[in-house]
């Protein structure tokens, strides 16, 4: 397991942590993978009733760890991204998410896979994936204009525009907006917690009928949006994003035709 993951148990509540503040939670290979074992045995253990996910008070986090996207960028389906997304996606139980500060790239669109998600007003949440040279993952391509319209997805997906958690409130990607970070965890904790006096099953089986209209198209979509996500990479415009992120430079597209 990933030194920069925290797994809490209380009851029958599992809480994974991403715990990485000195690189914003960014996400490595490493924790990819252990969040995606987290999930997986979580989903086989009875007693666990529902997961909360969380970067602590003030990151949720800065997303996929960019020196890890120039150095080992994923490859494909068994690639350790596509292990967590494949493993949150396919989780039957109630996952909650608890957002404070920036919430960037994957730490939105994995927002879109939660059932609950709690956010702090200020929190700042963007998926900049055209400015890093990239393209829109984890089925967001599809979910975002259907909940936002295209206008808005267009301002956040073709723009790579930010939002705060008061709008994420407003538009439904997340269920409330809270004054403080410490505010955010202790709401999305006592939701969390809730699942614990209902039905096990009754909630496993309504989670799946909510999810299963549009599941097919967006499992094909996840895939096709990873595909390309993979190939564009490895282009000459995310390097030169990539490595401007990483030189704290402006990238120059000019060049790109
Ligand atoms: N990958 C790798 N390192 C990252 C990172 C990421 N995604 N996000 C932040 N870091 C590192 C910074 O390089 C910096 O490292 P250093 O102290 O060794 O120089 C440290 O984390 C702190 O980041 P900093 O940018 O100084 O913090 P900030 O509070 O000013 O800004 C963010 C926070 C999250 C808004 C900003 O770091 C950011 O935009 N990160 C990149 C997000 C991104 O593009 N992710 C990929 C999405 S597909």
């Amino acid at each position: 397991m990933s030194e920069h993951l925290l797994v809490e148990r209380e009851q029958g509540l599992l809480t994974l942590r991403m715990h990485r503040p000195d690189k914003k939670n960014a996400l490595t290979r490493a924790m990819y993978s252990g969040m995606a074992e987290v999930l997986v045995q979580a989903d086989q253990d009875k007693s666990v009733r529902a997961v909360l996910i969380s970067g602590g008070e003030s990151c949720f986090t800065s997303g996929n760890d960019v020196a890890d996207f120039i150095k080992a960028p994923p490859t494909g389906l068994n690639s350790e991204v596509f292990q967590f997304m494949q493993a949150l996606f396919e989780f039957s139980k109630p996952v909650v998410a608890a957002v404070n500060g920036p919430a960037v790239g994957i730490g939105t669109t994995m927002l879109l896979h939660c059932d609950l998600v709690y956010v702090s007003r200020d929190a700042t949440l963007k998926m900049p994936f055209v400015n890093l040279g990239l393209c829109p993952e984890y089925g967001s391509s599809l979910i975002l204009p259907r909940l936002l319209g295209h206008a808005r997805a267009a301002e956040l997906l073709l723009l790579g525009q930010s939002f705060t958690g008061e709008q994420a409130a407003t538009w439904g990607i997340a269920n409330q907006a809270l004054d403080s970070g410490a505010a955010t965890l202790a709401k999305a904790r006592e939701m969390a917690l809730r699942f614990q006096q209902l039905a096990p099953a009754a909630v496993v089986d309504s989670k799946r009928l909510m999810r299963a209209p549009d599941r097919e198209q967006l499992r094909r979509v996840i895939e096709e949006e990873g595909a390309l996500f993979g190939q564009r990479l490895r282009s000459p415009e995310a390097i030169e994003a990539l490595t401007a992120f990483m030189q704290r430079r402006t990238p120059d597209f000019s060049k790109f035709v």
